[in-house]
């Protein structure tokens, strides 16, 4: 006759090795899943756009982003972070990355939204490059799953530009 408890650790061995399974099987389903988040960024307006005194260039723009990150959501999927920033080449740096907005998303039901807001950080340059400036609007998620590895992606949105003169 075995014990109670070694019956009652049998049955906790079987349960750890049930569960472990169970989240091998919920972060595998997860990399079956290819999300396909889309994004739109459009400037409504360049609120200003100056030299600071210490020579370093600062723009304020409205943007409405509207985004769909519904297919980011699987029954693993616990929460996404969401951030869009402004990318762009000076002489100094090959990539300049400022982020200007983000947000916590908790859920697939508010994961289809569009918001107008006017950047939520501040777009300085490390100079004076954005005069006529060329740059992407990237938004970048992190996907932290309730259960195995967190993964990330972004999608490139190309083609825009600051304005030749400061106002
Ligand atoms: C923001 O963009 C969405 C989607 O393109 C559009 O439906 C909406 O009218 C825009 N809002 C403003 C204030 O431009
Ligand atoms: C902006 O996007 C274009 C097209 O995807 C790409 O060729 C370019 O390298 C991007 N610029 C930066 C600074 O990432």
């Amino acid at each position: 006759m075995h014990s109670f408890g070694y019956r009652a650790n049998a049955l906790f061995t079987f349960a750890v090795t049930i569960l472990a399974f169970i989240c091998a099987i919920a972060s595998f389903t997860d990399t079956l899943n290819s999300p396909s988040p889309t994004v739109e960024v459009k400037v409504l307006n360049i609120n200003w756009f100056q030299k600071q005194p210490n020579g370093n260039d600062e723009v304020s723009l409205t943007l409405n982003i509207s985004t769909d990150l519904q297919t980011l959501f699987t029954w693993n999927t616990k929460q996404v972070f969401v951030f869009l920033t402004a990318e762009y080449v000076t002489p100094k740096h090959a990539l300049n990355q400022i982020s200007l907005w983000d947000g916590i998303i908790q859920s697939k039901e508010h994961s289809k939204f569009t918001i107008t807001t006017s950047n939520k950080y501040r777009f300085i340059d490390q100079g004076s490059n954005l005069r006529g400036k060329e740059f992407n609007f990237t938004l970048h998620w992190h996907v932290m799953p309730k259960t195995g590895k967190m993964f990330a992606n972004k999608i490139v949105l190309p083609g825009y530009r600051l304005p030749e003169e400061y106002r």
